[in-house]
């Protein structure tokens, strides 16, 4: 057990969010910089390169040079061992980057300095912080104009609601930028741009009261972070462990992933502060790794037809405890019989390798026949014990489906449950009208497209949509509640998941609160229970 002791210890494994375009890419990029995994930047997944991405897994991913999947990179560095779950952005954010994160041990936020807390870094936060796990803030792009660094911190306390820490100063912005103040160091690290594609090359490094620190950044830059350093110190929350663990606070750094600035220091900080593999809760109690010592994992991601001769399906896992080993059989617990997990394989940026043996704190696709949901465990133990299901997450873009060839039904129902059961869009029904009618919610309209296109292609059944106006979606808490009692808004339609659940769709944001000041006692929840 120690053996394997000593490799979950030193996994980390953590999400990068952002809103499109702040920069998580080159941050990610520059991490295996450091992890020795490229050598050039540019060689991973930059855009350009995205544009022709190896890969044969869905026809839609070439034809649109986006990726639809989301993928795992494992790198060492200072002896760690880290895994990167990629969360997709773009136009291919859906319900699994959100997914995603129910995997993942910490995050760290990568916010634009221009711009501040965005509408997609605000969804994501909301998923990090209802699971308490630690996450951490690095302010990108502070070559570049930024915001006044007060304001930036104010922005992410109301707008996210978390109290911030910052560990590291900039000292200005844009041309002006010198470089990063480091708090407990008490010493100012100098910028310079000229280390964009390499590890390599020193950061100069002076400590702040030193004579060179004025002439090295300008007497005036200096009066300026004297200042800023006295407002902050009485201003700031200070740092304290125990609540970064909590999901209480988050350590802020500032930097440059473009020009390669503050990036090293940002991950070994960051590393010290977030956390080995966490136990996670099951219908048998919490399961540490450090203690149990059979393997256990659970379903995080199905990516169907990865081979379309082959009509297979990669069932994701995240290893919470034990270790793997490649064929082995495992207890699939909502199936209730044993399965062999054949063909594990770990993704390397748009490549997979073909691996025989991983730890908790890692994640490992292996090959599903079908029989796999999001959420299932898979276990050695003889507890046969269950991991907490994933909520469902809340679809933002609703349509209703209808078939053009009614005669097909029977493909149309099954192909569409499929592809519901791999968690790429949610299906609800009309309540109370009698229609059959199959309404269809996404949270990212490109999911619309892969459903047409996988009914059309892969069951042979042609469909319409046909957008409706709703935006929100609640599902209701209450047990045993009559949906006829329930009296909403003139933008509200009263629908029912294929468990017979209830839930509400609005159009505005602001009705949700008139419904419920309407309906004493109702309530309502953003994340549906699995
Ligand atoms: P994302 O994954 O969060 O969507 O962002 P990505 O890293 O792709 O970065 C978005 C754009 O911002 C890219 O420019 C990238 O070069 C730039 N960028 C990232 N970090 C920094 C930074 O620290 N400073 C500056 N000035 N720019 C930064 P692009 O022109 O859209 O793409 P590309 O042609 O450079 O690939």
């Amino acid at each position: 057990m120690s053996d394997i002791r000593n490799e979950i210890k030193k996994r980390r494994t953590f999400a990068i969010i952002s809103h499109p375009d702040a920069g998580k890419t080159t941050l990610t990029e520059k991490f295996l910089l450091y992890g020795g995994v490229i050598n050039t930047a540019g060689s991973v997944k930059g855009k350009a390169t995205a544009k022709h991405a190896v890969s044969d897994w869905m026809e839609i991913e070439k034809e649109r040079g986006i990726s639809v999947t989301s993928s795992v990179l494992q790198f060492n560095y200072d002896g760690y061992c880290i895994n990167i779950l990629d969360t997709p952005g773009h136009q291919d954010f859906s319900e699994d980057t959100y997914r995603t994160l129910m995997a993942a041990d910490s995050a760290v936020m990568v916010i634009d300095a221009s711009k501040g807390v965005e509408a997609q870094t605000r969804k994501l936060f909301k998923v990090c912080a209802m699971r308490h796990i630690p996450i951490f803030t690095f302010i990108n792009k502070m070559d570049r104009d930024a915001k006044d660094t007060f304001d930036l911190l104010d922005d992410i306390e109301k707008e996210l609601g978390i109290p911030t820490c910052p560990v590291n100063w900039p000292i200005g912005s844009g041309k002006a930028f010198k470089g990063v103040y480091s708090r407990k160091e008490r010493e100012v690290d100098l910028f310079s741009d000229t280390r964009k594609g390499t590890t390599t090359g020193e950061v100069k490094k002076v400590a702040v009261d030193s004579p060179e620190a004025g002439s090295l950044i300008g007497e005036e830059a200096k009066a300026l972070l004297e200042e800023e350093i006295e407002l902050l110190d009485g201003a700031s929350a200070e740092f304290d462990q125990d609540l970064v663990d909590q999901g209480k606070l988050s350590p802020v750094f500032f930097g440059s992933a473009l020009t390669n600035f503050g990036v090293e220091t940002f991950l070994q900080h960051f590393l010290t502060m977030t956390t080995s593999p966490l136990p996670r809760m099951s219908d048998h109690g919490e399961i540490d790794p450090m203690e149990e010592e059979d393997f256990s994992a659970f379903v995080f991601k199905i990516q169907a037809n990865m081979n379309k001769a082959h009509r297979d399906r990669i069932a994701f896992m995240r290893i919470c405890s034990g270790e793997f080993d490649a064929g082995m059989t495992v207890w699939h617990v909502q199936g209730g019989k044993d399965v062999r997990l054949s063909q594990p394989q770990q993704m390397m940026a748009s490549e997979r390798k073909i691996i025989d043996k991983a730890y908790a704190g890692d994640v490992i696709g292996v090959f599903d026949p079908g029989i796999f949901s999001i959420g299932d465990t898979l276990t050695t133990s003889k507890d046969r014990f269950a991991y907490e299901g994933i909520p469902t997450f809340a679809p933002e873009h609703f349509a209703r489906v209808r078939q053009v060839d009614t005669m097909k039904r029977k493909q149309f129902v099954k192909g569409i449950n499929q592809i519901a059961q791999e968690g790429a869009i949610q299906i609800f029904q009309e309540y109370n009208t009698g229609m059959e009618e199959i309404i269809v919610g996404v949270v990212g309209v490109l999911q619309f497209d892969v459903l047409k296109y996988r009914l059309q292609n892969e069951y042979n059944v042609e469909i319409i949509l046909e957008n409706l106006p709703y935006e929100h979606i609640r599902w209701i808490e209450n047990e045993n509640i009559d949906l006829d009692h329930v009296s909403g808004t003139s933008d509200m339609k009263k629908i029912k998941d294929l468990k017979d659940r209830p839930l509400l769709l609005f159009v505005h944001e602001w009705s949700i609160r008139m419904t419920q000041e309407r309906n004493e006692g109702l309530i309502l929840a953003e994340f549906g229970r699995s």
